[in-house]
């Protein structure tokens, strides 16, 4: 059974997802110590582990530590869901093709952060939620599945993130199935096996 690995640094809607998915998660890991996610962990009985980046000297010993608990729990994926600084180095030369994020918008467009009011600013009609795996780029990564939802004349940031976040939950652990049954495949930048 393929273990996977949770690094979040917030709410932890994303990681719940997973969790009701029933898929094997053996650690959750955050960057911020009052991180809700955690608590979610600590409920399921998973490790739930703070590692906090300003002990370290510089991000890649803080990667190195985060890659020493992932291999202390045998992790053959990580799934970033709502950590919110770039990938460094020493986690992609570790996980890089086992490592998937997801993101609040249909990539790639509105990439970083506030992608529901980037959207909303920019006035598309249409914006969605993106899975993909990732690279060294900020959001670039091969996409794996994406949803799209409509963007109405009345929508607020946070009208438009709820609707684009039910759409997360379904994703993401469809995406996460489909890497444990070993469906996907990288083929320079296209994802194939996602039934699409
Ligand atoms: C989610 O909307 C996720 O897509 C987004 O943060 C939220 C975390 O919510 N991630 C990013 O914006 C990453 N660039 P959650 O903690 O409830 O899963």
């Amino acid at each position: 059974m393929l273990n996977i690995g949770v690094i979040i640094s917030g709410r932890g809607s994303n990681l719940q997802a997973l969790i009701d998915a029933g898929l094997n998660i053996v650690v959750v890991i955050s960057d911020k110590a009052d991180a809700f996610g955690l608590e979610r962990a600590k409920k399921h009985k998973i490790d739930a582990v703070h590692i906090d980046p300003k002990k370290f000297k510089d991000k890649n010993t803080y990667e190195l530590e985060i890659v020493k608990v992932l291999q202390k729990h045998q992790v053959g994926l990580v799934c970033l869901a709502g950590y919110m600084r770039i990938v460094g180095d020493v986690l992609l030369e570790h996980y890089q093709g086992k490592m998937l994020n997801i993101h609040p918008a249909l990539l790639p467009a509105f990439p970083g952060l506030h992608s529901q009011k980037q959207a909303l600013e920019h006035g598309v009609k249409v914006s969605g939620a993106t899975v993909h795996f990732v690279d060294e780029g900020c959001d670039t990564g091969p996409i794996i599945l994406q949803t799209a939802v409509p963007v109405l004349d009345n929508d607020t940031e946070e009208t438009l993130s709820a609707r684009i976040l039910e759409q997360e939950h379904k994703i993401y652990p469809q995406a996460v199935k489909l890497f444990a049954e070993g469906k996907l495949k990288i083929v320079e930048r296209r994802v194939t096996g996602t039934g699409g």
